[in-house]
């Protein structure tokens, strides 16, 4: 089964093949030169001549036996010495292996043959796909392949770079992607570890472009037992569109209809990038709006008033520890409550219903809301308001988006359903610091009049920092109110997004 999906996915040996049993094959555009040479091969002496279909390249043979082994290839030479000795030095590098390999006293005769197809892409491009058969004493065989991408015009061997715009992380990907094709073709997953051996190492695999697309031969070394030849995995060509360099046209031929899809997809990459760079800049702009209506509120309210809040509780150990420390400063806070938690802890929900502090809805699964679409948005708001009223008797009308991410889609939610969107002005970096030094810190360095603080009563050190942190407020006269309440003296309504004012 293997070896049948192997011969079919192998299009240049195809191409050999029908070309030797005569069948004309014509490519769409123009007529593709192919040859092959290793049939007639077993007829010629060592260094022979032999004819070329491509007048700039000639072809010459050689062999090679003795009592030990035989040694048989074919060797194109063409206009340029830059790729001929790029080309004979690898054939000697190889034969010099295979004849390290060897033993003197045995006997089955070790063998390498090693053949080649030439295709012409376009005058700039020529292509000599090497194949490479060793057996050794044991009888055991063993088939690799080597492609050298060339352009004789310039005298040049071509990297993938001349073809495409590659980065590292680009190549990443397209190996990536040639990996999954090749699992998708053969039914069978590749390890990890065999994977990460063939992203980091050049030597595993050959690559050549046509009008199909991009193709990686991959060394059936890497992959532990699975495979007996190399293993060649296509991307098709639309995937290269958005990185194929200007001048592509020079080493491979787009058709007409090709060389439209990609101006299209280019066209519409830019697109999407543009309407998401404008998308970015109506946030801030909507941002720094807000921002400048809370402050003018802020000032016209008169006292220094702030809302402390907790996201991602309420918790068994914290939550209590805070409530604690609040209660000795006669504060009132906002708990952004994560439906999921209130499901196990309902009974601390109610404690901090119960202690007039108000709770607002953090989610029930805290997911980027932006990767959602409004059903499941509506969904994951929802519920956690049931719960939350279940739990306290209360409605939550405030929504804390997680991340503080939201889209259009999470704005019209809070409109149609009466709740107001409240991000933050000052970030603790509580979950990031654990540190109640770091954390007051952090507070102190932000905190204005009309701030909106964050921080998550799930971390111990948050509790830790409460105390000193409210004294400190206390004594330079802010007072703690719920988010409410805040929007409330600033005049505040609506779906919002709210962030509230830092220094
Ligand atoms: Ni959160």
């Amino acid at each position: 089964m293997i070896r049948h999906i192997m011969r079919s996915v192998l299009t240049v040996f195809a191409v050999v093949i029908f070309i030797l049993i005569g069948v004309n094959f014509l490519s769409d555009d123009e007529p593709k030169e192919t040859m092959n040479l290793s049939t007639h091969a077993s007829y010629m002496k060592t260094k022979d001549k032999i004819p070329s279909k491509f007048d700039h390249i000639d072809l010459y043979t050689k062999d090679e036996q003795s009592q030990t082994y035989n040694f048989h290839t074919v060797l194109p030479v063409t206009n340029s010495d830059t790729i001929n000795s790029n080309i004979e030095e690898w054939i000697e590098t190889k034969k010099q292996t295979f004849l390290a390999s060897l033993s003197d006293d045995v006997d089955t005769k070790a063998s390498l043959q090693i053949d080649v197809a030439i295709e012409r892409e376009s005058e700039h491009y020529h292509r000599f796909v090497f194949k490479l058969n060793e057996t050794n004493h044991d009888g055991e065989e063993n088939e690799t392949k080597k492609v050298f991408n060339v352009d004789l015009e310039t005298e040049t061997v071509l990297s993938l770079n001349h073809f495409l715009d590659t980065n590292d992380q680009t190549l990443q990907a397209f190996l990536e992607q040639g990996i999954k094709s090749l699992e998708e073709d053969t039914g069978i997953a590749i390890d990890d570890n065999t994977k990460q051996h063939i992203l980091t190492s050049h030597d595993t695999w050959e690559w050549f472009i046509d009008q199909d697309g991009l193709t990686f031969i991959f060394d059936s070394h890497v992959f532990p037992d699975e495979f007996d030849s190399p293993m060649s995995a296509h991307i098709p060509l639309p995937a290269l569109y958005l990185h194929m360099q200007d001048d592509i046209n020079q080493y491979v031929k787009l058709s007409n209809a090709q060389q439209k899809e990609m101006k299209t997809a280019i066209e519409e990459e830019k697109e999407r990038i543009l309407a998401a760079k404008q998308e970015a800049e109506k946030r801030e702009q909507e941002k720094a709006e807000a921002k400048r209506k809370q402050e003018e509120a802020a000032t016209n309210s008169g006292g220094k008033y702030v809302a402390l809040t907790f996201d991602d509780g309420p918790s068994a150990d914290v939550t209590p520890r805070v409530l604690e420390t609040l209660k000795q400063y006669d504060a009132k806070a906002t708990f952004f409550m994560l439906g999921s938690q209130v499901d196990y802890h309902p009974d601390m929900a109610k404690r901090v219903s119960d202690a007039g502090h108000e709770i607002g809805n953090h989610t029930k699964q805290h997911q980027d809301l932006t990767t959602l679409g409004p059903e499941e948005i509506r969904q994951e708001i929802s519920s956690t308001s049931d719960t939350i009223a279940n739990a306290t008797g209360t409605r939550p009308y405030l929504v804390r988006p997680p991340y503080g991410a939201y889209n259009d889609y999470v704005i019209n939610d809070a409109a149609n359903h009466g709740d107001s969107i409240v991000l933050w002005s000052v970030d603790s970096l509580d979950w990031q610091s654990r540190n109640a030094n770091a954390i007051n810190h952090e507070i102190q360095q932000q905190i204005t009049p009309g701030s909106i603080v964050l921080m998550h009563d799930i971390h111990e050190a948050t509790a830790d920092a409460l105390p000193e942190l409210m004294e400190q407020l206390h004594q330079e006269g802010y007072q703690f109110v719920t988010v409410s309440q805040l929007l409330e003296m600033q005049g505040q309504n609506g779906a919002g997004p709210y962030y509230g004012i830092a220094k």
